[in-house]
């Protein structure tokens, strides 16, 4: 029974708070699995040098929260909690054939990464690259990159940015590690996702210490009067395209969450992973250029580009400083800065927003020929669609039958906290028109 506790100095906390936050967090990171049985309040107590009644308290305060369970004979266990999502797509092992359809959501077209225009700015980059350069940078990201950051989310997304507020990063899930760790610095506990949402976000929040709260997701994004009993610190949200639902955040709630951000004195995090890709609706703007010093903004070039660039960004409010753990490879940011600088950014959005319509177009035409009493939704944006299945239709079956016949997809369940409605998430921006219309026909075998 034992067990390793330690009560670490936390800014005038009380020993109780202190004994709650360590257990709790050992819970959340997997160090202490359910079932495991905890030592008698009074071997706890004499081990950290504290009184029983701390102990006695801590324990029944985390077994009202759930997370602690107690057996008669006043054993004290660790509760059997929900797991979070494993992240569905990456899951696969490597070793799996590779699918004859591919529609995991979350990639690009990768055959149309612009190879030539990408060697062209880094070897200019690198060619006019003084040696002193080649040491170590600035934490913050490549000034170069920051201000073609700065400039590009500005006219494009509307977001307010001086290049001394944008940090470079290797990706979104780089980027919400330093920002939770800030945000739990600043006091934060609770910080509230989207349910369904994209796993890592709320597994990178439980990675920081944080908790993760499930808010619920509808056709006009999230739930946002469910925020206001949760008493959560900050919010992570994708406005402009919710993952994986496809929903835009309703004009009204945008509003909402801005003001239950200022009122309960919260901090948005905007994740505008695919906002570019948008087909037939006007763009929405960034949420971050109304409330610049409410909302950290973050952006990857994942989706733009492809994620093997590995390079993300985030805006932050003047007052929030980051630490310094992090930075991303300088030749690969200078490549990039003057890739967005010379206007070659655009030319491959345009480029690749044609092609994923005529594929969204493609999708949308074969689930109407052939999954009849299925609807499609959150079709407008991005590079993936959600299809709902007929009610009562069996999501988990469906989604193995389809694998069986290798179509490779993942069905809504697996981004979801709370259970719901059967769907399927199909990503078509990495899938020829042809395989489209194909593996949509081999989808209608799967589900019958
Ligand atoms: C909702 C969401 N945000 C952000 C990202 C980008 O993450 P990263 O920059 O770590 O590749 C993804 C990629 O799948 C995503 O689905």
């Amino acid at each position: 029974l034992d067990l390793l506790v330690e009560l670490r100095p936390a800014g005038g906390a009380t020993l109780r708070a202190r004994l709650e936050d360590e257990i709790r967090a050992a819970i959340r990171a997997g160090r202490l699995a359910p079932g495991t049985t905890l030592p008698p309040s009074r071997v706890l107590a004499t081990q950290l040098g504290v009184s029983r009644g701390v102990v006695v308290e801590a324990y029944a305060q985390l077994v009202a929260e759930g997370y602690l369970g107690a057996r008669r004979g006043s054993q004290t266990f660790v509760a059997a909690r929900p797991a979070l999502p494993a992240e569905a797509s990456a899951a696969r092992p490597a070793s799996a054939p590779a699918p004859r359809y591919d529609f995991r959501p979350g990639v690009p077209d990768l055959s149309a990464f612009p190879r030539r225009a990408w060697l062209a700015a880094g070897a200019r980059a690198l060619g006019g690259l003084p040696d002193t350069r080649l040491g170590y940078g600035d934490v913050r990201g490549a000034p170069e990159l920051r201000e073609a950051l700065a400039a590009y989310l500005g006219r494009s997304r509307g977001v307010v940015a001086a290049a001394d507020r944008v940090r470079v990063t290797g990706g979104t899930r780089q980027a919400m590690a330093l920002v939770y760790r800030a945000l739990r610095a600043r006091g934060v506990r609770r910080v509230a996702v989207e349910d369904p949402g994209w796993a890592p976000l709320a597994r990178a929040a439980a990675d920081a210490g944080l908790e993760p709260m499930p808010v619920p997701v509808d056709d006009d994004g999230l739930d946002v009067a469910a925020l206001a009993p949760l008493g959560a610190g900050a919010v992570v949200v994708t406005p402009a395209h919710q993952f994986p639902s496809g929903a835009v955040l309703a004009p009204e709630r945008r509003a909402a969450l801005l003001d239950w951000a200022c009122a309960s004195d919260a901090i948005v995090v905007e994740d505008d992973y695919d906002a570019e890709y948008r087909y037939d609706r006007a763009p929405v703007g960034a949420l971050q250029g109304i409330a610049p010093d409410r909302v950290i903004y973050a952006g990857s070039a994942s989706k733009t580009l492809a994620p093997a660039v590995g390079l993300g960004w985030l805006v932050l409010p003047r007052w929030l400083a980051l630490e310094s753990g992090g930075s991303a490879p300088l030749l690969d940011q200078l490549a990039l800065a003057r890739f967005i600088a010379t206007g070659e950014l655009d030319r491959h959005l345009r480029r690749t927003r044609r092609r994923y319509r005529r594929r969204r177009d493609a999708l949308l035409a074969a689930v109407a020929a052939e999954l009849s009493g299925s609807e499609i939704a959150g079709i407008a944006a991005g590079l993936h669609a959600v299809v709902r299945l007929p009610a009562g239709c069996d999501e988990a079956a469906t989604v193995a039958n389809a694998r069986a016949l290798g179509i490779a997809l993942d069905g809504l369940a697996d981004f979801r906290l709370t259970p719901g409605p059967p769907a399927l998430v199909l990503g078509y921006a990495n899938v020829p028109e042809p395989s489209i219309a194909r593996g949509v026909a081999e989808l209608a075998r799967a589900l019958a």
